[in-house]
């Protein structure tokens, strides 16, 4: 009986009353809940609410540019931080997951508390964390979390003693999906698989450079776009690429080849808590595993990861 109309409604007068005339700041992610929040903090402060989307130099092929521009399509005041090569930089080398996690997060602070300081009197910040978050569940990892976990820690970063506002705290995925769809929001937005903070640092086994992001950045396109034009984007829960660490023999033309191995991964699943590996048919993994060794150079293998969760995790790292 959640009734979106309803929400929006309620939560835009809400607030309006809670922040008045006051400045918000709210990090944009490309997802679905942070997304969903600015609209609707949008609808309800209009140019009060500043809008940073980052790029840590992880996200998809393209991803950074295209998100920036639907955004301004959307009317939100934002502004698009490149950092990819402040992160990268600080990546250079650390091969361990938690450290890779612990860097990015760290990062992030550093970048947003940076831009929060430019807006001049802001007194919010604004999560788009929903109730999964709240009671504890996939996106405590995240960069948001980290944000969360340093709450009661001294020496908090100056953004940290904004209020904070959440409007979606409340809320449920489809119901967010709902609100998002009440509000115009793209469908095609609203049905993104998730995606995870760290980016592509935790799809890429051992150390991450420049050339294996873009490797990665490629391969992981090629099976997306596969995805969608096969009709299965929106069968599958979630669905990415990860480059291994080691190197296979190949055989091209008269020439040996050693190249990469890409693992595929593919799941069904309703919260991320559990998951199973989606039986996609074998003329589509034919078909994008050609696509993959043909297109992407450095690539001569393709594995398809037919692991469940548990024992399994959904990301290798
Ligand atoms: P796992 O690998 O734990 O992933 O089965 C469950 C869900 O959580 C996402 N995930 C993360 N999200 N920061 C995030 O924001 C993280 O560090 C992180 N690690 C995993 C993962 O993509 C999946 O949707």
């Amino acid at each position: 009986n959640f009734t979106p109309n309803a929400f929006v409604e309620e939560m835009v007068a809400e607030l309006k009353e809670k922040v008045g005339d006051d400045k918000v700041v709210l990090g944009l992610s490309g997802g679905v809940d942070s997304t969903v929040a600015a609209v609707l903090l949008h609808k309800a402060i209009g140019k009060n609410l500043y809008c940073i989307f980052v790029n840590n130099g992880l996200l998809r092929k393209n991803e950074f540019q295209a998100v920036l521009d639907q955004y301004k399509g959307m009317g939100l005041n934002v502004k698009g931080v490149d950092a990819g090569d402040r992160f990268l930089g600080e990546l250079a080398g650390i091969s361990d997951p938690e450290t890779k996690r612990k860097t990015i997060g760290r990062v992030f602070i550093e970048v947003f508390d940076d831009e929060s300081h430019l807006i001049e009197d802001v007194k919010w910040l604004a999560q788009g964390t929903i109730y999964p978050d709240v009671i504890e569940s996939v996106s405590v990892k995240g960069p948001s979390a980290t944000i969360k976990s340093h709450h009661n820690v001294g020496g908090l970063p100056d953004y940290m003693k904004l209020k904070i506002v959440e409007p979606l705290r409340m809320l449920f995925k489809d119901e967010v999906r709902r609100v998002g769809a009440t509000l115009g929001i793209d469908p095609e937005l609203l049905g993104r698989h998730p995606f995870p903070g760290p980016g592509l640092s935790i799809r890429i086994l051992g150390d991450i450079t420049p050339e294996k992001v873009q490797i990665l950045q490629d391969v992981d396109a090629v099976f997306i776009e596969g995805l969608k034009s096969w009709g299965l984007y929106d069968k599958v829960w979630q669905a990415g690429a990860i480059l291994l660490p080691v190197n296979s023999v190949g055989v091209m033309g008269d020439e040996r080849t050693y190249e990469k191995v890409v693992a595929l991964r593919a799941v069904e699943s309703t919260d991320g808590m559990t998951a199973d590996w989606v039986h996609l048919p074998y003329e589509f993994l034919m078909k994008v595993s050609n696509d993959i060794i043909n297109k992407v150079k450095g690539v001569n293998r393709v594995v398809y990861d037919i692991s469940s969760k548990p024992p399994a995790t959904i990301e290798w790292e």
